[in-house]
């Protein structure tokens, strides 16, 4: 794929997330992002990447403190998966302040703030009455839910995918990778997302497809790979911003009407999207 079929975003420069505006040059262009589950954001101005791509490069080192990282459940700490070459530190937005460096913690609230725009453009576009949103989004829409900030290196001695095919089960996933690998499925085939500079990567989970399913414009949760890194390849990292549900929340779908089309448990959708996938993050 070329990347100029890959629609492009920007965010507008408004330091309140409800009113920092998502725009792309044409309205085919958002047609095509919300079919295709993925565009690119222009990197906002007031966000430093290079402070947090150093944090993320720095944690693979053997002596990093943050190896010694408590783990919490399966989903956070410093994790090596056995079914991938990914090696990630992972916490949730409420254990940033504790283990991250304050800029970084910082660093993940102004990814909130970018998280929060794009499902409020979401949810504009979808005609669902703003007087439900938060309850949609079971929080998210308002500062709440749950989003994890992770630092994810590719481990090439592992001989395995870098990591699997899957959806997202999430809202909104905010990557920025520093090296190709990543893609996407397209009318059944893997084409690829090539890094964009001074550009992130935005792609829309199953929750959101959820929560718009009934609405005028569903989004679609996109299915993505990333291919096997060879240790010839540059070093890739990434730095991955999930914004989820709360997991013991209820999401809701709703038409343009408000009225009430269904919901379901968060864990009841995701032990569902667990059947047929392999990898949730
Ligand atoms: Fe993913």
């Amino acid at each position: 794929m070329r990347k100029s079929q890959i629609p492009v975003a920007t965010l507008s420069n408004d330091s309140a997330s409800t009113k920092r505006q998502l725009s792309f040059v044409t309205p085919k262009d958002l047609d095509r992002a919300w079919g295709l589950g993925l565009f690119y954001l222009k990197t906002p101005d007031d966000l430093d990447f290079e402070f947090a791509r150093q944090f993320g490069r720095e944690l693979i080192a053997t002596g990093s403190p943050y190896r010694q990282l408590p783990q919490y459940g399966e989903l956070e700490g410093f994790i090596a998966l056995d079914n991938n070459q990914q090696i990630k530190l992972a916490l949730r937005r409420e254990r940033w302040g504790q283990h991250y460096p304050a800029d970084i913690a910082t660093f993940g609230r102004q990814l909130d703030a970018i998280g929060i725009a794009i499902i409020r453009e979401v949810f504009r576009q979808s005609g669902i009455p703003e007087a439900l949103w938060d309850r949609a989004s079971g929080g998210y829409a308002s500062g709440g839910g749950d989003a994890f900030l992770n630092f994810v290196h590719y481990d090439t001695r592992t001989p395995d995918w870098g990591l699997r095919p899957h959806t997202d089960y999430g809202f909104v996933t905010i990557l920025d990778a520093s090296a190709p690998g990543l893609q996407i499925e397209v009318g059944g085939d893997f084409e690829d997302v090539p890094v964009l500079p001074s550009h992130l990567i935005i792609n829309f989970g199953e929750a959101l497809n959820f929560i718009t399913a009934h609405s005028n414009r569903a989004v679609n949760a996109v299915t993505h790979r990333v291919v096997s890194q060879q240790s010839t390849d540059p070093v890739r990292h990434s730095i991955v911003y999930f914004a989820n549900p709360n997991l013991d929340g209820m999401l809701w779908q709703f038409d343009d009407a408000g009225k009430e089309q269904g919901s379901s448990k968060v864990q009841d959708l995701f032990a569902h999207l667990e059947n047929s996938l392999t990898e949730t993050r």
